[in-house]
């Protein structure tokens, strides 16, 4: 790209760095989504828990979200996602050395789900791999594909956030089953002539493992007549404490570990959990007043590790960001663990 190019959010001369000697930089060269094709409005929830379209829009901002048939499996979708992704590139799975999945709710569980979208693919030989880390999973898979890269051990990797939230959460608890949401996204991440993903923020605090996470193991349902089944459950006045006053600094120090300044950006593209909590996160940032901030939660709910890929895919299907352009990526969640970084988008 000149530097005649290079779109507002990505202004001449502003690049990502430093890369260390030897590195081969990298970024996202395309994107893929897929979203299943059941949507549940918030009056359809209505009628099975106590709840309200009016509570759920004014506290959350969601008016739909999305329930994966059986079908839509997250190895079905994984795949589905990562075809357009490749699609977009123009590549095939062939040029794919390594498949990092992320993902929280794969059932599964072994063979990973990589393999298994690798496969579904039509792949045989490439890596693969799978990252758990919850609503943070994106950007730490993001980031072993741009470690991969740069250590010279692949040249394209495919990273695929797919979630079936659905398996996890109890259909009558309404704390919780009015946000999550099933659906994958995926990036074709590629080496590149410049470095387009930045250095990642990361962090957890296992402290505060029970204010989001699977009340208990498999193991002890399996060990304890008459128990009910594990559910992912949520203390979620205390994360959005947590979130809105923790997660500023932590996308600021990925702005500045990139070498960027907040002028530099063109979207802040967020763990799609709540927009009243995103909203709030970007003002404390503060973001500028041209930065384009995702809202993807809106009309497909909160699908942990691929809420950012969903949410990258239709700020361009929008055309609300151009090619080139840096965006913030930041994702947290259940640990808590939480990772940002800055990308030119694809
Ligand atoms: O993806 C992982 C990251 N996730 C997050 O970061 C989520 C962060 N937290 C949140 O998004 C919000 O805390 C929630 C959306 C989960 C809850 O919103 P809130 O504004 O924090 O509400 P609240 O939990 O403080 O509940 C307020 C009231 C309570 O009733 P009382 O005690 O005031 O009588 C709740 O029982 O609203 C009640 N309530 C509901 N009412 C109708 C809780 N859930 C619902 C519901 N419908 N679905």
């Amino acid at each position: 790209m000149t530097a005649e190019t290079v779109p507002k959010g990505g202004t001449p001369g502003s690049r990502i760095g430093p890369v260390p000697r030897l590195a081969i930089p990298a970024r996202i060269l395309a994107v893929g989504a897929y979203r299943p094709g059941r949507g549940i409005a918030n009056a359809e929830l209505s009628e099975s828990l106590d709840t309200s379209d009016s509570w759920i829009v004014k506290r959350t901002g969601i008016r739909r979200r999305c329930a994966a048939s059986p079908a839509e499996t997250v190895v079905t979708m994984g795949a589905a996602a990562a075809g357009k992704a490749l699609a977009s590139a123009g590549k095939t799975i062939d040029a794919v050395d390594c498949v990092v999945a992320a993902t929280m709710s794969y059932t599964g569980q072994s063979p990973s789900a990589a393999v298994q979208i690798a496969r579904e693919l039509g792949a045989r030989r490439v890596g693969a791999f799978d990252v758990s880390a919850a609503c943070a999973g994106f950007n730490y898979a993001l980031d072993v594909a741009r470690a991969l890269i740069a250590a010279g051990s692949a040249r394209h990797v495919l990273v695929v956030a797919s979630e079936r939230m659905s398996d996890l959460v109890d259909p009558g608890d309404r704390t919780t089953a009015v946000i999550f949401s099933d659906g994958a996204g995926a990036a074709l991440v590629g080496a590149y002539g410049e470095p387009g993903i930045g250095p990642m923020s990361c962090g957890s605090d296992g402290s505060l493992a029970g204010v989001a996470g699977q009340d208990f193991p498999w193991a002890h349902f399996r060990d304890t007549p008459g128990c009910r089944r594990p559910y992912f459950r949520m203390r979620g006045p205390e994360l959005f404490r947590w979130a809105i006053s923790e997660m500023p600094a932590v996308a600021l120090r990925a702005v500045d570990a990139a070498g960027l300044a907040l002028e530099d950006l063109a979207a802040f593209i967020p763990h799609q959990a709540n927009l009243r909590m995103i909203e709030a996160i970007a003002e404390r940032i503060p973001l500028p007043g041209h930065v384009v901030v995702a809202r993807d939660v809106e009309d497909q709910g909160n699908t942990s590790a691929a809420s950012i890929p969903l949410a990258i895919s239709r700020l361009k299907e929008e055309g609300a960001v151009p090619a080139g352009a840096f965006a913030l990526l930041l994702g947290f969640g259940a640990g808590v663990a939480y990772g940002a970084q800055v990308v030119r988008l694809p």
